[in-house]
């Protein structure tokens, strides 16, 4: 197929890419790289022998979309937003803008176009505090914490109106839990600009001898170590969880549920000694108070992927930590 791939330069998007150029598939990468570079189309390169067209383009631009999209499409797949929780609350309605307004422009463009085939990057923070684990996709989207959180819980709400009005549109919302790891050449991975956010990015740079130590936001959590628990999954299990969206609901119509994570969630600490095994660098934490906002723990039930796209996460945290580490000791 042959398929729109909006904010196709970034983490989860680029690594997509591979996995769709390698089962056949040809995508179109539209980023207006606000958090990527265009040199991750050459890497793509690279890795598959295929270089898919790019257009730096926003997706607030519906007359720059459509001038692409012109040329014929079967699928989209929307991974353009901006995704910082703390950027988020110092500018929402940048975030608001970006990513609510972002995709109504995308969609107007899409039903313009003839595509009704959406598959959308939804994320675990649209449950907020599980009530019970693992979290299951019918559970209620809860209220969100952040700006951030709110786009998304806003963006699938703009997706199943509009799939209300219009029953032939066919969208995916696929929520994921905490993508993290890189493509094993090491050639592709996440890029965070300044001091990394997130866990995993922060221990490398940490591993690294970049930063001096890492600071675990709680230690007293009801958790078998007092510290966070989340559902880590490797980006490119992610990336085939989407080829297999593609693959298997293509032709169907409605709005299409599914969580993408391992079924499976590790502390903070255990993610800190994997990746002290795993690369043999130590990583000196320190720990500190609760991170506003942050939930205790969070895992999916992973079942609902595995029946209805007979897709399951198939690396383990080793690998996650291995090709992180490739990722970040690779020249760039
Ligand atoms: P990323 O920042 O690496 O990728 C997003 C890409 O979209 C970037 O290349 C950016 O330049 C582009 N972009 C942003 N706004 C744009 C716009 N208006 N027009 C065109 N391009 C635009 O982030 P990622 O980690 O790859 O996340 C991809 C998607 O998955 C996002 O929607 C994010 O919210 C969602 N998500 C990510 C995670 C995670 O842990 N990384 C978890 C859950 C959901
Ligand atoms: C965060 C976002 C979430 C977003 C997701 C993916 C918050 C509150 N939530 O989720 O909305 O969808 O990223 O981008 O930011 N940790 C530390 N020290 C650090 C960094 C993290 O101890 O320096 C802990 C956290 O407290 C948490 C775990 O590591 O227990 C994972 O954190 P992180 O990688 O930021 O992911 P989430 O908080 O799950």
């Amino acid at each position: 197929m042959r398929v729109l791939i909006t904010g196709g330069a970034g983490f989860i998007g680029s690594h997509t890419v591979v996995s769709l150029i390698g089962s056949g598939h040809e995508p179109v990468i539209v980023d207006n790289l606000s958090n990527a570079r265009e040199s991750v189309v050459g890497r793509i390169a690279e890795i598959t022998g295929v270089r898919p067209e790019f257009h730096r383009l926003d997706v607030r631009d519906s007359e720059g979309l459509r001038r692409v999209l012109d040329a014929g499409f079967d699928a989209c797949m929307h991974f353009a937003a901006l995704k910082s929780v703390g950027e988020s609350t110092e500018e929402p309605l940048r975030y608001y803008d970006n990513n609510v307004s972002g995709t109504v422009s995308l969609l107007e463009a899409l039903a313009t176009s003839g595509v009704r085939f959406l598959v959308f990057s939804s994320s675990a923070t649209v449950y907020g505090e599980p009530t019970t684990l693992p979290v299951t996709e019918d559970m209620p989207t809860g209220s969100a914490a952040n700006p951030y959180g709110w786009t998304k819980i806003m963006m699938e709400q703009v997706l199943r109106d509009l799939q209300l009005a219009d029953p032939t549109w066919n969208v995916a919302l696929l929520r994921y839990f905490n993508p993290v790891g890189a493509h094993h050449t090491g050639l592709i991975g996440e890029d965070p600009q300044g001091v990394p956010s997130n866990l995993m990015p922060y221990i490398a740079r940490v591993a690294a001898g970049l930063l001096p130590h890492l600071s675990v936001f709680g230690g007293d959590y009801p958790t078998p170590d007092g510290t966070g628990v989340r559902d880590y999954v490797h980006v490119m299990d992610v990336a085939e969880g989407h080829v297999a969206a593609l693959d298997t609901l293509a032709g169907r119509r409605g709005v299409h549920v599914y969580n993408l994570g391992t079924g499976r969630g590790h502390t903070v600490l255990e993610v800190v000694k994997a990746y002290e095994e795993t690369t043999g660098r130590p990583v000196p934490y320190e720990i500190v108070g609760r991170r506003p906002g942050d939930v205790a723990a969070s895992w999916a039930n992973v079942d609902k992927a595995a029946e209805e796209l007979s897709w399951r996460a198939s690396r383990d945290l080793a690998a996650m930590c291995a090709d992180s580490w490739r990722w970040q000791t690779t020249a760039r």
